[in-house]
């Protein structure tokens, strides 16, 4: 297993076009790192470079105490999975997973007891003589992570391999997958679309735009402190409410006010990071929609906003409120149940305290800059 550390890394494709820009990151050895961003972003591009698929524009590429900007992919010692998983069709599945040991003359007997052992962690044992015609996605998937796990590279690159999966098999192999990393160690770089697998499954995650690194932190430092209006918007479902507006006097105290008429009060903290400092500009207030509530609470500096309800999704263990005000539709996360109605006037409180600030322009966070020096 090793550490991979990539320095500045970018890639120019042959028309000029920057896929991924000035990319640095410190991959821990046993690290979980997830790539997500929206499609187009360079995740893919950056994994392939770093597999040694993708020449390396610019930048370093270290894996161990290695340069690796110019090694063969198969010197790389890594193992990749992919949304499309490679499987050779003649042949079955013990066959499949053996067929990297083969061809390195890894004794047969060796081979069998690595194969055996393989298959009982993802529990294809059963499947072992099968073609890999014969077998349904989920069971192919898992036998391509067999096969990648058959070589114990140094670290494994996945890209998007559940995507093909159904939700039920999708969360299995989720489970499956945290159960791996943990009994491996291994380090490694996975690239999802899917929010519930970056934030269950990584220790850090790296937010991508437009080929840039937003941020990198652990998912709950990434719910909790957005370094920037995208990262909030990017991270959570439903996403989180924003509003536009700026912060004024108030009567009684220094408040959030929205160009069509919401006012709500900053807490003691906010005011004092806000008041003056942002007098006159443009502040985008976000707010998550747990941290809209169906009524009042006591011991908590509260907001009002009223509108309209144009939608109740009612999802069993909660409910989703769409509330339509002057200032655009705001989406409420509730565990009450609540007797609501879609077409129902509606008041709701948003806790101020989880309130999150950024500027209006820069769309940095007012009260949180990460920074990429570890
Ligand atoms: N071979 C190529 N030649 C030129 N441009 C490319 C090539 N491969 C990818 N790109 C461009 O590089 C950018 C990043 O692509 P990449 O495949 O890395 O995105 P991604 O984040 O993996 O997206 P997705 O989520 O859709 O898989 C895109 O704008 C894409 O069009
Ligand atoms: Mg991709």
């Amino acid at each position: 297993m090793a550490e991979i550390v990539l320095k500045n890394i970018s890639k120019i494709y042959d028309k000029g076009q920057r896929a991924v820009s000035d990319f640095s990151l410190h991959i821990h050895d046993g690290e979980f790192i997830v790539f997500v961003g929206p499609s187009g972003c360079g995740k893919s591009t950056t994994l392939r470079m770093i597999a040694g698929l993708e020449e390396i524009s610019e930048g370093e590429l270290w894996i161990g105490d290695e340069l690796c900007n110019y090694a063969e992919p198969g010197e790389r010692d890594l193992s990749m999975v992919f949304q499309n998983y490679a499987l050779y069709p003649q042949m079955s599945v013990y066959d499949n997973m053996a067929f990297s040991l083969s061809v390195r003359k890894v004794p047969k007997d060796q081979i069998a007891r690595r194969v055996d052992k393989a298959a009982e962690m993802l529990d294809i044992k059963h499947l072992l003589n099968r073609r890999p015609g014969q077998l349904s996605g989920g069971q192919k998937q898992r036998v391509a992570i067999g096969s990648a796990i058959m070589r114990e590279p140094r670290a494994f690159l996945m890209d998007e391999p559940l995507s093909n999966l159904d939700a039920k098999l999708r969360t299995h192999m989720r489970v499956e997958l945290a159960a791996l990393h943990q009994k491996l160690g291994a380090t490694m770089i996975y690239v999802t679309h899917d929010q519930t697998e970056a934030m269950t499954l990584a220790d850090r995650i790296v937010v991508m735009k437009e080929g840039r690194i937003q941020q990198v932190a652990s998912p709950a430092e990434l719910y909790s402190r957005p370094t920037n209006l995208f990262v909030a918007g990017f991270i959570g479902s439903p996403a989180m409410n924003f509003v536009r507006g700026t912060v004024e006097e108030g009567e009684q105290s220094i408040v959030f006010r929205s160009r069509n008429g919401l006012c709500l009060p900053l807490t003691f903290d906010q005011a004092a990071g806000l008041w003056p400092r942002c007098k006159g500009r443009e502040v985008v207030l976000g707010v998550r929609p747990e941290d809209i509530l169906p009524t009042q609470a006591a011991n908590r500096v509260l907001g009002r906003m009223d509108g309209r309800l144009t939608a109740c999704e009612g999802l069993g263990h909660e409910t989703i409120l769409h509330l339509e005000t002057a200032d655009g539709e705001f989406a409420a996360r509730v565990k009450e149940r609540t007797g609501a109605r879609a077409g129902d006037a509606a008041s709701l409180w948003v806790d101020m305290e989880k309130a999150h600030f950024f500027d209006g322009e820069t769309e940095q966070n007012l009260f949180y800059q990460w920074s990429d020096c570890e």
